[in-house]
């Protein structure tokens, strides 16, 4: 595996694959890398044949006070850990090469409406920053695929309105979510829990899965998202959201329908900040 840090030493290598007429995949990080970034890494693998991986912590996603500073920067590991899964390049550019006029000077993409609900409603911004990195690193690796985990739905919708809208010509890729065994979706953020909050953080999963039980039950989706929002408070969390939405686009859905739904939650255990979300079956016996 190389690694690189300048944008020209990658497009050099990216150009030379693609001479030899190799399906170049991309997998964008923050770094701090686990089994679900791995699993991402797997499948880009098995549809490409050369596979960049990017570690950057992106500051124009962290709003003041969210935890830029403090965000787990584990390189060495990393590069270790993606040496031996094959990757073929490690990108892992400074601020100054994404960003040549300062983060506060860039550039900002701005994706309407997907990003003004639920976490853009939270974190505001936050999608901006995402759109923004996202934009520039398809440009700097241009990739013919590029895979992102549904474990940040949002995210996966905002990356595919931006691939169509300024016509980047990458595939989009949706990779499942990798959780532990007792259903924790696997998160650089997990680390920062404690024992007690560790043995509380399976309650998303099983409330996700309480949610989609009820809606493909027949009972109304406020009922549903007030209870799931309850039963998170009971456990000892602060719920940001439990929602019901359409999974396409995060629009409520009437009462009744039950096709193509999601289960988002956005929760806080101690001072670290949760999210995950189920997809709900389509054809539920
Ligand atoms: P990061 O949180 O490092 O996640 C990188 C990719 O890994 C994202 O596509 C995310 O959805 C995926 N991922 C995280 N946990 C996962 C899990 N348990 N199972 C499957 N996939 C998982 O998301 C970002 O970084 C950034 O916003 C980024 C897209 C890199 C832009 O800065």
């Amino acid at each position: 595996m190389r690694t690189v840090s300048d944008a020209q030493s990658l497009r050099a290598a990216v150009r030379a694959w693609k001479q030899e007429g190799k399906i170049v995949g991309f997998v964008p990080t923050l770094g701090n890398l686990h089994a679900g970034h791995y699993s991402l890494l797997d499948i880009a693998r098995k549809r490409a044949d050369r596979v960049v991986v990017s570690v950057f912590v992106n500051p124009t996603q962290f709003a003041a006070g969210e935890d830029f500073e403090k965000y787990p920067r584990t390189l060495e590991q990393d590069s270790a850990g993606l040496a031996e899964r094959e990757c073929d390049l490690l990108f892992a550019p400074e601020v100054e090469t994404i960003y040549p006029f300062g983060a506060e000077n860039s550039i900002r993409i701005h994706v309407p409406r997907i990003t003004e609900t639920l976490e853009g409603a939270h974190r505001p911004g936050h999608f901006d920053g995402v759109a923004t990195v996202v934009a520039k690193l398809f440009a700097l690796v241009a990739p013919d695929l590029a895979v992102f985990g549904q474990k940040d739905w949002q995210q996966l919708l905002v990356v595919k309105r931006l691939v169509r809208e300024l016509a980047f010509p990458i595939e989009i890729i949706a990779a499942p979510t990798v959780r532990e065994e007792n259903g924790l979706a696997l998160s650089s953020r997990n680390q920062y829990l404690n024992e007690s909050e560790r043995a509380l953080a399976p309650q998303i999963h099983a409330t996700l899965q309480w949610m989609r039980e009820a809606i493909l039950d027949g009972h109304p989706r406020e009922a549903v998202e007030t209870a799931a929002a309850h039963r998170l408070e009971r456990a000892g969390f602060a719920p940001d959201h439990a929602a019901v939405r359409r999974a396409e686009d995060l629009s409520i859905p009437p009462d009744g329908e039950r096709e193509g739904l999601i289960a988002l939650i956005a929760a806080k255990l101690g001072s670290t900040r949760l999210i995950d979300n189920l997809v709900f079956d389509f054809d539920r016996p």
